[in-house]
């Protein structure tokens, strides 16, 4: 029988008692609103670990002035039938009010260029946010392993030195990217789409496919590159482009010609006030 913890210390409790018996713990933080790629995740850990927690937190400070925290789509009683039916354990749903009460002021940041490229740069402290939310669920449900998804490459990235520099004993384990059968990689934002805007979405990953197809061709320019997916996205009338960018797969460092090692073709999309991202790793 699956259980929903809402209570900090009770979650925290649960889990200290499961390790002492030698329990193997599975976590996978999500915001909820669950989808197929969620999923994924889940069913990975149902295979690695004895015991698999989901936690459901739409946590306000990875969310900026003016982005979509209040319109974030929200359906915790469609989420738990959802984990229930994949054998989940516990689901560890707290308060805004639990996680940062009055006066919170304790923060985790990764600093550098790592959380200032990409998405850090559209969206200032946002990695702050991910960061000190992951480090107190990791504290909270002392995982053996965490499941993320490719999918937020930059965020995962950005929890792997997180975990390395602070020592958390915890493997990270990197999901592939599900997506729909136009393309579209799934995410709770998708919702906000209008038809139109969700048809054309599917240019992100025709695009990145494009520029993958232009490189196996023997292009090696990165601006000739980007170039492309430009032009591929900006002739969809309802997109705007936040980034389009290439970067070194492993450590997200900066490349200035294509030769030899694995990149990451990364991009943000606007379509009306919902903004997509998707990437697309290539081996040169
Ligand atoms: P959320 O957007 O709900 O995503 C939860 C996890 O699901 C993330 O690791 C994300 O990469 C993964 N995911 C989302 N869409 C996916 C897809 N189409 N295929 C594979 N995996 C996918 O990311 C967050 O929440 C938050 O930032 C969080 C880490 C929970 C911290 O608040």
């Amino acid at each position: 029988m699956m259980k929903t913890f809402t209570n900090i210390k009770d979650m925290q409790d649960k889990c200290k008692a499961w390790k002492a018996e030698g329990r193997r713990i599975g976590l996978v933080p999500t915001m909820g609103y669950l989808h197929a790629g969620h999923l994924s995740l889940v069913r990975k850990a149902r295979q690695e670990c004895d015991i698999v927690i989901i936690s459901i937190f739409v946590n306000p400070i990875q969310f900026g002035q003016g982005e979509d925290f209040e319109e974030y789509p929200r359906d915790i009683k469609r989420d738990l039938e959802l984990l229930e039916a994949e054998q989940a354990d516990a689901v560890f749903a707290p308060s805004s009010r639990d996680m940062y009460p009055e006066g919170y002021s304790t923060f985790v940041e990764v600093e550098g260029s790592i959380t200032k490229k990409l998405c850090g740069a559209s969206r200032p402290g946002h990695f702050k946010g991910v960061t000190t939310v992951v480090s107190k669920l990791f504290l909270i449900c002392q995982p053996d392993k965490a499941y993320f998804g490719q999918k937020d490459a930059q965020q995962v990235t950005v929890i792997e030195k997180m975990v390395r520099e602070l020592n958390f004993p915890v493997n990270i384990v990197r999901c592939p990217i599900i997506r729909e059968a136009d393309g579209l990689a799934l995410s709770s934002r998708n919702v906000n789409l209008n038809s139109e805007q969700r048809q054309q979405a599917a240019v992100l990953n025709q695009a990145l496919k494009a520029a993958a197809r232009e490189i196996e061709a023997g292009q090696r320019d990165v601006e000739t590159v980007k170039q492309g997916m430009r032009k591929l996205i900006s002739a969809q009338p309802q997109a705007t482009i936040d980034y389009i960018e290439i970067n070194r797969a492993e450590d997200l460092g900066e490349v200035k010609n294509l030769s030899g090692e694995k990149i990451i073709m990364a991009l943000a999309v606007k379509f009306g006030n919902t903004r997509l991202i998707d990437n697309l790793i290539v081996e040169v």
